[in-house]
């Protein structure tokens, strides 16, 4: 990674070891020292999906609506199992499963269902199997860092503050310096997809603002903001219906934002028909309605300071 970040927030990993302290000017040269500093690795790997009690969530997530239509098709599910089956992570992440599971579920829910959408859709669009196990295990990790974010601003159901706001997009870096930490390497395709999962092709996303121009963390991308909308969210009154969440996914497409084919695909397996994702055809007509309360995004006036 080139770029240079300002970490305006510590990170620190699960048993509280400080890896960078807020205000770090994080370089490559300083990221290789804390990669160096790991004396635990490497560490034991579990396959993912015997850990504890993942695959029965996973697959009671992708059979409530409308991801029971999405993996509809005839022994779809049992494919992806053949892809996903495939992905061991390291103890230090599934235990951050074990964190979210215990004190953030809609996260824990999140990261599951990213991880089987993102298998599905690159089932499509990434032909050479070894690829898709390669992009299939950068799901289920895409958001650790989030284990770096206060719960309560995670969790919070009003407006945040700029100061909150940066703490939230503080997960993508604290997710890309976490995997890296945990793999002693940089280059690595699930730390640049927790790095990058939040970047537009038009360069308006974080942490970096530079362009989303790698088509396996676009598929990421694209799985967590369709998952980010028709789920349940704390900071709105209910998660949007699964054609409005379509409509804002197709705008994202028109405003340069995402690329056409993921959506394309993702449309497809919305579909009861199953076309192929390249016969689609997308309609610009927008009939949908958000939800009535939704605050993502707002920013809320900071707190006067007692003092002034
Ligand atoms: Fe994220
Ligand atoms: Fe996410």
């Amino acid at each position: 990674m080139k770029t240079k970040l300002i970490l305006r927030h510590p990170i620190s990993t699960l048993s509280n070891q400080v890896l960078f302290p807020a205000g770090t000017l994080m370089t490559e040269e300083a990221l290789d020292g804390v990669i160096d500093s790991n004396t635990a690795y490497p560490y034991p790997s579990a396959p993912l999906l015997s850990y504890g009690t993942v695959k029965e969530d996973c697959l009671n997530f992708l059979s409530a609506p409308p991801y029971r239509t999405v993996f509809s098709a005839k022994g779809q599910i049992d494919d992806l199992l053949q892809v996903m089956e495939n992905v061991s992570l390291s103890m230090p992440i599934l235990q951050s499963l074990d964190y979210f599971k215990k004190y953030d579920f809609h996260t824990y829910s999140h990261v599951l269902t990213v991880f089987a959408l993102s298998t599905l859709l690159a089932k499509d669009l990434i032909p050479d199997h070894q690829e898709c196990i390669r992009l299939s295990a950068t799901g289920p990790t895409h958001d650790i860092g989030k284990i770096c974010v206060p719960l309560p601003i995670l969790k919070k159901t009003t407006p945040l503050t700029r100061a909150e706001h940066s703490f939230i997009e503080h997960h993508a870096a604290a997710g890309y310096v976490l995997l890296s930490y945990y793999s002693k390497r940089t280059e690595h395709l699930g730390s640049k997809v927790a790095l990058d999962h939040h970047e537009r092709r038009d360069r308006s996303g974080y942490p970096r603002a530079v362009p989303l121009d790698d088509p396996m963390v676009e598929i990421v991308a694209v799985s967590d903001i369709y998952d980010a909308l028709i789920k349940p969210r704390p900071y709105r009154s209910g998660p949007y219906d699964n054609r409005t969440a379509l409509e804002e996914i197709t705008e994202m497409a028109e405003q340069n934002k995402i690329g056409w084919d993921v959506l394309r695909v993702l449309i497809a397996h919305n579909r009861e028909s199953k076309p192929d994702y390249r016969e689609i055809r997308i309609s610009a007509e927008k009939r949908g309605t958000p939800p009535s309360y939704n605050v993502h995004g707002m920013i809320a006036e900071e707190e006067a300071d007692p003092k002034d």
